[in-house]
């Protein structure tokens, strides 16, 4: 198996990346109160706790032309004409680059995730949420572990983007524990939903699908968590505070659907980054992801209170304020679903093997 320090399309900048921290860590001796809410969301996260080395089918392989087995419109150059000139191996590595760096992002993010749960676990000052927070912790570990171990068989691999560690890098600086919830649980977390679901329902490949859908089953109970904290926080907060975070919220939305345009691998193949990041904006990939996105963050904004003028407006102007009533619940059903689905599919190939050779 590659090592991944060997598949760098680019060398990360250094091995460790160091963010300056400024905030108080605290204890709470208030040991009576857990909300019901959260303690049943704590309990479900000891409950639902897997592990990667077996939930998942590690000899599986990626496709040699197309890694995840996607359709070819969800490759954002489909349909250039650079890339429609390209001869099935030239094509092929394109593939293996967009999805290999595509996964990157998910690795690299993940990390990011693991350090904002556990700086949640430090700084918020509620019990409840100290304990869910801590689940989350070892979600994200295990999260980190998956997307790299699918990396590996790319045998590609690219560091964090620079707009998604400049995100990341805001919420950790900001010394309010709020901002850590709002920047990660909500618009990170909501990202991230949007981009597993976009694999997890298109690839053919079984071993990408299954990652992206217990991957996701998590994650819908981050995003739940994040609704829950929030939910309670922001009434008690000034119009003037809940501004700025609306504003925040509406500079992240922008830049999620603006900039994330995969420039490092159109650079390393030789590709004008320009034309490929113009023709990637108006393609029919984009319009998908961008709906699943939004789907996934503006009902939640709305339902945790920030919704006040600055950002209506803002959602208006931008033509996503219809996402607002999307059924979040439904959502997360269905992904908790999906992932039950793929464990019950892969018991029922085990039973089968298993009859063929004893038969
Ligand atoms: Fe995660
Ligand atoms: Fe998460």
């Amino acid at each position: 198996m590659a090592r991944l320090s060997d598949i760098y399309a680019i060398p990360p900048d250094g091995s460790v990346h160091p963010v300056p921290q400024n905030f108080d860590v605290n204890f709470n001796w208030d040991y009576d109160d857990g909300r019901a809410a959260m303690m049943g969301l704590y309990r479900k996260g000891v409950e639902m706790q897997w592990n990667a080395d077996s939930r998942i089918d590690w000899t599986q392989e990626l496709d040699e032309d197309n890694p995840e087995q996607l359709p070819e419109e969800m490759l954002p150059i489909s349909g250039m004409a650079q890339y429609e000139a390209m001869s099935r191996r030239e094509k092929a590595t394109v593939r293996r680059h967009f999805q290999g760096w595509q996964i990157s992002q998910f690795m690299q993010g993940e990390q990011g995730a693991l350090i904002c749960a556990a700086k949640i676990v430090t700084q918020v000052p509620d019990i409840d949420s100290k304990f869910y927070a801590s689940t989350q912790v070892i979600d994200e570990a295990r999260h980190v572990e998956s997307y790299k171990r699918l990396l590996e068989k790319f045998r590609v691999a690219y560091p964090m983007t620079a707009p998604l560690q400049e995100l990341i890098d805001q919420v950790l600086r900001d010394s309010r524990w709020d901002m850590t919830y709002l920047g990660m649980q909500v618009v990170i977390e909501g990202l991230a939903l949007a981009a597993f679901q976009q694999i997890r329902d298109h690839a053919q490949n079984p071993l990408a699908a299954a990652v992206n859908a217990y991957v996701m089953q998590d994650e819908s109970r981050h995003v739940a968590f994040g609704r829950l904290a929030l939910r309670d926080f922001y009434p008690t907060l000034t119009q003037a505070e809940r501004d700025e975070r609306e504003a925040f919220l509406l500079e992240a939305c922008y830049l999620m659907r603006d900039r994330f345009d995969a420039v490092e691998v159109w650079r390393t193949l030789g590709l004008d980054p320009v034309k490929c990041a113009e023709h990637m904006y108006d393609s029919g990939f984009m319009a998908q992801f961008r709906s699943t996105l939004f789907s996934r963050i503006v009902p939640i904004v709305k339902d945790i209170g920030l919704w006040g003028k600055t950002i209506r407006d803002g959602y208006e102007t931008m033509g996503i304020i219809g996402y607002a009533d999307t059924d979040v619940q439904a959502l997360q059903d269905a992904d908790d679903g999906i992932a039950k689905e793929f464990d019950a599919r892969r018991t029922y190939v085990e039973s089968v093997a298993a009859r063929a050779a004893a038969a």
